[in-house]
């Protein structure tokens, strides 16, 4: 049976000459949400990129249900939906425009009920007619989020998607990643809260130095991690 992100051997060298992904193995299949964790510079970032066909791997396969993300990218890139760690978004544009454009890149036809569907998920339908710049940085976030679903993709990628938001937006970003994930989104997220992956992820894949340490429920990575660069992470992060 083919998973739905099939990663094979793959790896990154930058130009600079940096090994970032050092020969990474896995199928992330159906399930519960899952949480990409690691150290700065673990590679959580290129992994993903990677995934989303915006990082050309040095080596090895990547394919996401069943199509190559090299050879086949188009079909690929369709099947998933990826909010990136920076927000880039337009400062004068609608809410509406943004969102409904990013469906068109992908070539689906405009269908402005699914699009309505999504901003109300999001509880922006209120602010459709809004420029991005009148927006909070929750809000924002929630854009990016309605745009990476708009052409909806089997599989959502979130990079620290809540980085620099207060906690009421924490809550707003949360919500929808559940919301969505119980609507039958596969889910995965980077973040550098581990407290907010416990809250939301069943599975956890942990990365350090470029490779994968553990790929296991979030219980068992938090309760008992059997790698030791997961041992000294999570005693790091938690006592902070
Ligand atoms: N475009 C790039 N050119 C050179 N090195 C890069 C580039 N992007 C990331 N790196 C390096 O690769 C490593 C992994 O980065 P990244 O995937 O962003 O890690 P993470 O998201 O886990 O913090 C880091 O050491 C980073 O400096
Ligand atoms: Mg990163």
């Amino acid at each position: 049976m083919t998973g739905m992100v099939e990663i094979d051997d793959v790896q990154k060298i930058y130009d600079g000459g940096f090994e970032a992904l050092k020969g990474v193995t896995l199928t992330i299949e159906k399930g519960e949400i899952l949480a990409l964790l690691g150290p700065n510079g673990a590679g959580k970032t290129t992994l993903i990129s990677t995934i989303c066909g915006l990082v050309t791997p040095t080596g090895g396969h990547v394919r996401v249900g069943g199509h190559d993300v090299i050879t086949d990218y188009r079909a690929a890139r369709t099947m998933v939906g990826l909010v990136p760690q920076e927000i880039n978004l337009e400062p004068f544009e609608k809410v509406i425009n943004t969102v409904r454009y990013s469906r068109g890149l992908f070539g689906k036809p405009r269908d402005d009920a699914r699009i309505e569907q999504i901003l109300r998920r999001l509880s922006l339908w209120d602010k459709r007619n809004s420029a991005i710049r009148e927006l909070s940085g929750g809000m924002k976030r929630r854009v990016l989020i309605a745009k990476a679903l708009s052409h909806d993709p089997r599989v959502l990628f979130l990079d620290e998607p809540t980085s620099a938001l207060d906690p009421a937006a924490i809550k707003g970003v949360e919500a929808a990643v559940r919301e969505f994930h119980q609507r039958g989104t596969r889910i995965v997220m980077t973040t550098h809260d581990l407290h907010q992956a416990r809250r939301l992820a069943g599975d956890v894949l942990f990365l350090s130095g470029g490779k994968v340490c553990e790929h296991t429920s979030a219980e068992t990575f938090f309760n008992s991690p059997v790698s030791r660069e997961g041992q000294a992470f999570i005693a790091g992060e938690l006592m902070e």
